[in-house]
């Protein structure tokens, strides 16, 4: 949108410049770095412009209609500050094509332009316009809190995760052993810093079908993996494209004393996947379990699934 209302602006300036001046014509493009500010640090807008042969006459950096710094070759000094509240303009940093913006605060999110003027004969002006966005990032990752160490099919999970102050809002988001999990609940609190504390919290009876293991894609391999059904609960923070990370807890079923029945019968349908690791798997595996790295633990238990998948 903001590109196409700056290519709209060009050509109407290309059409006025040639139908009324019949100058060359101007190009202007306004750029910030970076493109999300972080409140308290600095912006610098960078406005590129190509003249031709024709030498600048002015150029005139603007936050909304109002402008807040100039630059004009022929005037002494060349350079002027008009005060605005909240613009701490850079002298010693900004020119004939670059203004920085010092200790942004969140008010400064808006609408810049810059403009630039020809000098004699044309006094051809074309206008390029950015927006501003400030952003605060939350201090930590998302806490993630569940409500008991282990669950197994039937269980009630009830879990939240929150995320620190930010803005603009982190959106927080559950899944369940890669599958998304709508929350319960959702809330917002606006703190006296300007930000938004984010919390999301479930309340989930768990099925058989939470613990099929989604990490490994789909087909044949995860459903034999699924019936060892681990369960990862993870909650991820994001600000648009801008930011993200995200914490997740293990919640595999409960450990159990090994009740010889169960471990040969059912005990792979009991087990979490820490548990797998070294636990009878495979006939030979009891030896293993004395001897082997977890390395070659890996490699009989990928030979398994390629034995049993080949059959
Ligand atoms: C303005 O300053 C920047 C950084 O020092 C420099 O890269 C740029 O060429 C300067 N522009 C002009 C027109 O002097
Ligand atoms: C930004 O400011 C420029 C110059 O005043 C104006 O032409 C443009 O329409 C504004 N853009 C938005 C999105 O407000
Ligand atoms: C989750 O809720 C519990 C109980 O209300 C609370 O003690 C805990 O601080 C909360 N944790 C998070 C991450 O919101």
């Amino acid at each position: 949108m903001i590109r196409r209302s700056i290519c709209v602006l060009l050509l109407l300036q290309i059409v006025v410049n040639c139908g009324i001046a019949n100058g060359g014509a101007l190009k202007v493009n306004l750029i910030v770095e970076p493109p999300a500010v972080r409140k308290g640090q600095h912006a610098t807008l960078r406005c590129l412009y190509d003249l031709g042969s024709a030498p600048l006459y002015s150029i005139k950096f603007y936050r909304g209609l109002r402008e807040f710094y100039r630059y004009s070759p022929s005037e002494e000094p060349a350079n002027k500050i008009f005060a605005f509240p909240g613009i701490n303009v850079d002298k010693s940093q900004s020119n004939a094509s670059q203004v920085v913006i010092r200790n942004v605060g969140f008010g400064l999110s808006g609408n810049f332009s810059c403009e630039v003027t020809a000098d004699a004969p044309y006094f051809s002006t074309a206008t390029a316009a950015v927006q501003l966005q400030v952003v605060e990032y939350p201090e930590k990752r998302p806490y993630l809190w569940a409500d008991q160490d282990r669950y197994e099919p039937g269980d009630v999970l009830r879990a939240n995760c929150s995320s620190p102050p930010s803005r603009p809002r982190t959106e927080l988001k559950f899944t369940l052993n890669n599958i998304v999990i709508q929350p319960t609940d959702v809330q917002n609190i606006f703190t006296p810093e300007g930000l938004y504390a984010t919390r999301i919290s479930l309340k989930l009876q768990l099925q058989s079908s939470h613990f099929r293991n989604h990490h490994m894609g789909y087909g044949q391999l995860s459903n034999s993996i699924s019936v060892n059904g681990g369960l990862v609960l993870r909650c991820t923070a994001q600000i648009g494209n801008l930011y993200q990370e995200y914490s997740e807890i293990e919640l595999g079923v409960p450990q159990r004393d090994p009740i010889p029945a169960r471990v040969t019968s059912s005990g792979a349908t009991r087990l979490g996947l820490h548990s797998l690791r070294s636990t009878n798997f495979t006939p030979h595996t009891s030896d293993l379990v004395v001897a082997a790295t977890v390395a070659s633990l890996i490699s009989t238990f990928v030979q398994h699934f390629i034995h049993h998948s080949s059959r």
